[in-house]
């Protein structure tokens, strides 16, 4: 995951920055930069690595300035070397830029700025940025108003910091959308800004955070916030305790409800260095698999427990569909108790946030017993499942505290989407046209997501007006059927109330009898090959009195007719469809845990690692 770092006042800002970005280190990453102002002159040291390669590199020939920014980076677009590397400086010398998300429309604007005859020095999406900076201050615009023109003409979600040696007073600091967050921290004659709160708390617990379109001028006085149209905006600040864990909650009042917002990042950086869009390629390189390997896969069976089983669910579909190698996927805690059918063409695939359930550690023990090659997808680096297994796919979020698993659920969801499109391209079942149009869906997700979390008020709603039921069944079909299980999961572990996942077609098979006022049925109708079935569901379910909360994709006017209670989606790619489906679920279940009062993060009986058979 990026992070970002700035220092603005009387200090010097080297050590300062360096410090923040240790503490963002354990978010991983694969370069790191900064760039001071040193008398007058903006000075770059970036180096590919670890953290303590730039520490050695600015410890050979040392930079020294009272304003400056870093990052850390973990690659989109362009590999991770020096020259990709953040800081980014524009033509001049004298605008430089560090930024957290992707700039989707990032190819027509770097033609469009080559065309104007600037030239690239790296391949990253965010040069574009720094050059259009540098563009709008060329033509009359002081740097506030300079980075508030590019942010207009920027796609995506984006977390931007930039320095220049044009105005040397101030730092310019801006949020759209959820790509990471942008935190200010106030000192007496300095000020912070960072992309998340610890990187700054050894300096200051008063912070300001950035709201989604807001912009920060930051002096060593002074900070000045406005929304990206230019009105002023005022500023709130809140104390941090010092007590680091409440400090990572940042702004929100549960864990649970951050990661849920962290989502746009985690899935920008589970693509990040994976993807390769203009090549229309994936690349999994920590699997070690081979073409040759690849095209002896004949089965794969996936293994996991709870959620993770559930995105395991989903990842069948896609494995199927796009690799075309069959899939099974077993319950963790049976799979070893049931004389797997399993030999050396056959793949374990576990997938687990911790790295150390037990049910799943025994089942890929079984796997490796029987000769299986061993594979997981996992959040927890250096896990026993991340340790024993012959290849790994690790899940990019950093760590997830809120015992409902949230964002360690979509990550899996998009590693397996790119897991059956590498699978597919190395077995040559897919056509390049069909790779590059399967790549090319990934690039909207994160904000896809970002919109589906801009929506929290209207969810909260729907949790208000139903926190009080008891039961609640939910229903979905086809490649939506694993998030109906995984929306009551989050239900019921979370609120105490009683919730089914059930596949909508088996309604008619016996749940049906249960339907009535006090049952209220979720139904995931998004717009996906299944949607004339779901509509028929809700239907039968209307019919037997019962209330029913729709899941609709935005432009629907089917639904509308059948329901009042709409939570609605932006049009996905339906294969990517769960990713997206499974947010607001997670925001209403958040919140009618909350609503209720109950301890979100830690709720009764459930641990986050679970440890034992
Ligand atoms: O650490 P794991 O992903 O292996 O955990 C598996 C389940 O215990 C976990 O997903 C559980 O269902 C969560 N409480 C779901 O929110």
């Amino acid at each position: 995951m990026c992070g970002i770092v700035g220092y603005i006042g009387e200090k010097d800002s080297t050590p300062i920055i360096l410090n923040g970005l240790k503490r963002l280190e354990y978010r991983g990453y694969d370069s790191a930069g900064l760039a001071v102002l040193d008398n007058g002159q903006i000075e770059i040291r970036r180096d590919a690595g670890k953290l303590s390669q730039l520490e050695a590199l600015v410890s050979d020939t040392p930079i020294h300035g009272k304003i400056g920014i870093g990052h850390t980076r973990w690659a989109t677009h362009g590999e991770p070397n020096a020259r990709n590397a953040h800081p980014h400086i524009g033509s001049t010398g004298e605008f430089v830029v560090v930024h957290n998300g992707i700039v989707e429309n990032f190819l027509a604007l770097r033609e469009e700025l080559s065309a104007e005859g600037t030239e690239f020095k790296s391949e990253t999406d965010t040069e574009t940025i720094v050059h259009l900076v540098e563009k709008f201050f060329a033509s009359g615009s002081s740097l506030e108003d300079a980075v508030r023109k590019t942010l207009k003409h920027l796609k995506g979600a984006h977390g931007i910091v930039v320095m220049s040696s044009r105005e040397p007073d101030k730092i310019v600091a801006a949020r759209v959308g959820n790509a990471g967050g942008v935190v200010i921290g106030l000192g007496e004659g300095e000020n912070f800004v960072a992309s998340d709160l610890p990187a700054i708390l050894e300096h200051t617990r008063r912070a300001v955070f950035l709201e989604s379109h807001q912009m920060a001028v930051i002096g060593r006085d002074r900070v000045k916030l406005s929304d990206i149209a230019g009105n002023p905006v005022t500023l709130h600040v809140q104390n941090i305790a010092w007590d680091p864990v409440a400090a990572e909650k940042g702004a929100y009042r549960h864990f649970m409800q951050k990661e849920i917002h962290e989502q746009v990042r985690s899935l920008t950086d589970t693509l990040a260095g994976r993807v390769d869009f203009d090549e229309g390629r994936v690349m999994l390189n920590d699997l070690n698999l081979s073409t040759e390997k690849a095209r002896k896969i004949k089965k794969i069976i996936i293994t996991a427990c709870g959620t993770a089983a559930h995105a395991g669910m989903v990842g069948k579909i896609l494995i199927e569909r796009i690799a075309r190698v069959p899939v099974e996927v077993a319950i963790a805690s049976e799979f070893r108790y049931a004389e797997p059918l399993v030999d050396e063409d056959t793949v374990v695939l576990a997938i687990s946030q911790s790295g150390e359930t037990a049910d799943t550690l025994a089942a890929m023990e079984e796997g490796r017993s029987r000769g299986a090659l061993l594979w997981s997808n996992v959040n927890a680096i250096g896990s026993q499942a991340m340790r024993i297994a012959d290849g790994c796919i690790a899940m990019q979020v950093g760590p997830e505290i809120g015992v409902a698993s949230t964002k360690a659920f979509t990550a899996p969801l998009l590693d397996l989407y790119l897991l059956a499109v590498y699978l597919a391209d190395l077995r040559r079942v897919i056509d390049p046209d069909q790779r590059f149009g399967l790549v090319n869906d990934l690039m909207g997700i994160p904000a896809l997501v970002g919109t589906c979390l801009d929506r929290e008020e209207a969810v909260l709603g729907m949790a208000r007006r139903f926190k009080n039921t008891r039961h609640m069944l939910y229903l979905g079909r086809g490649i939506n059927m694993p998030i109906a299980y995984e929306g009551a999961l989050k239900l019921k572990e979370i609120s105490y109330i009683h919730a089914e996942g059930y596949p909508a077609g088996e309604m008619k098979h016996g749940p049906i009898a249960l339907i009535d006022k006090a049952m209220p049925v979720v139904a995931l109708a998004p717009d996906d090959p299944w949607y004339d079935k779901m509509i028929s569901q809700i239907e039968q379910a209307l019919a037997r009195g019962g209330e029913v909360i729709a899941l609709a994709t935005d432009g629907d006017e089917r639904i509308p007719e059948l329901t009042e209670h709409i939570l609605w989606v932006p049009a996905t790619p339906w294969l990517l469809s769960p990713v997206v489906t499974s947010i607001p679920l997670q925001l209403f279940a958040y919140h009618i845990a909350s609503l209720l009062g109950l301890d979100v993060d830690q709720p009764r009986n459930l641990a986050k690692s679970v440890t034992v058979e």
